[in-house]
């Protein structure tokens, strides 16, 4: 396995590689949902190049970009025995050095649910992500439905873009209790770790109740909320059912399918999680 810095050898290795070229964009510490995208990317392409980057631009003021998990060793060795062929870990100063002025912006998209939340959030990501499709180049990437807006944001710029690439998207690898895995997961205590469990818990009794005929979008956000609200170490930031592709939120009957989604606080770490419910 290369593992390589600057971004001179990145093209270089890359140029090396066999197409189809497939790349798994990560921000490091690496989970077995990390782990599914790059496996899914060897199974469907020659070459398999992951990213490792902790992006300064999509963390905002109060959040925890210092406090970000990080351990490039175990990653690595994580990534060696899944047979990544290429590692790419660039530098804050590589990606963006002093004079950078250049930023993306997917308008509509970006607005509401996480971005509404984290203003400033999907610009960093649709930057950091356009810029290493293009020092990559890949003919695939593969994201994560877990972070579900960031998937919609990411294939219209690709679109809006023109780059030449296919987005996968891979399911939500989950604990098995529901929680969703995640980076940020380390930082619950054990009694937090029990209690993260109601987010997924509170989007099947939606999903559930939709199977029964529950297709009141009101309804199924109080399903949710009131689940919520049953835990007392969570509290909700938002929730959320919207059209899972233009991402306005459902007044009235739910028609076709729809993106449950959801921020919730479990002491003073934040969660995210979602499900399509629907046909
Ligand atoms: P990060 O949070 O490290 O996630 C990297 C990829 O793994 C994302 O596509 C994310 O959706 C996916 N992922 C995370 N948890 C998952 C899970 N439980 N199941 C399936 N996939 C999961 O997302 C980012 O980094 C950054 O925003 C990035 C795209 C790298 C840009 O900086």
């Amino acid at each position: 396995m290369n593992v390589v810095t600057s971004m001179k050898d990145i093209r270089v290795a890359r140029n090396l590689l066999k197409s189809p070229v497939g790349l798994v964009p990560t921000m490091g510490f690496l989970h077995d949902g990390h782990l599914s995208l790059v496996r899914n990317a060897k199974k469907q392409c020659s070459s398999v190049i992951v990213s490792i980057f902790v992006n300064p631009t999509q963390f905002g003021p109060g959040e925890d970009l210092t406090t970000y998990p990080r351990d490039l060793n175990r990653d690595l060795k994580m990534l060696e025995e899944l047979k990544t062929d290429l590692v790419w870990t660039p530098t804050p100063e590589i990606m963006y050095p002093p004079d950078f002025q250049t930023w993306i912006s997917v308008e509509a998209l970006s607005r509401p649910l996480e971005g509404m939340m984290r203003p400033g959030h999907f610009r960093g990501v649709s930057t950091i992500v356009a810029k290493l499709f293009n020092a990559v180049q890949p003919n695939l990437a593969y994201f994560g439905q877990k972070d579900a807006q960031q998937v919609a944001v990411v294939k219209q710029m690709t679109r809006d873009l023109n780059f030449d690439l296919e987005i996968v998207v891979c399911p939500t690898v989950r604990e098995p209790d529901g929680l969703a895995l995640s980076s940020r997961n380390i930082n619950l205590n054990p009694t937090e770790r029990k209690a993260a469990s109601v987010l997924y818990r509170s989007l099947s009794v939606a999903l559930f109740s939709n199977n029964a005929g529950e297709r009141d979008s009101q309804k199924v956000r109080r399903i949710i909320e009131e689940e919520i609200t049953k835990e007392p170490l969570a509290r909700l930031q938002y929730v959320s059912c919207a059209n899972p592709d233009t991402l306005q939120e459902i007044e009235g009957m739910i028609e076709g399918n729809a993106l449950l989604s959801m921020a919730v606080f479990i002491g003073k770490t934040r969660l995210i999680d979602n499900i399509v419910i629907g046909d």
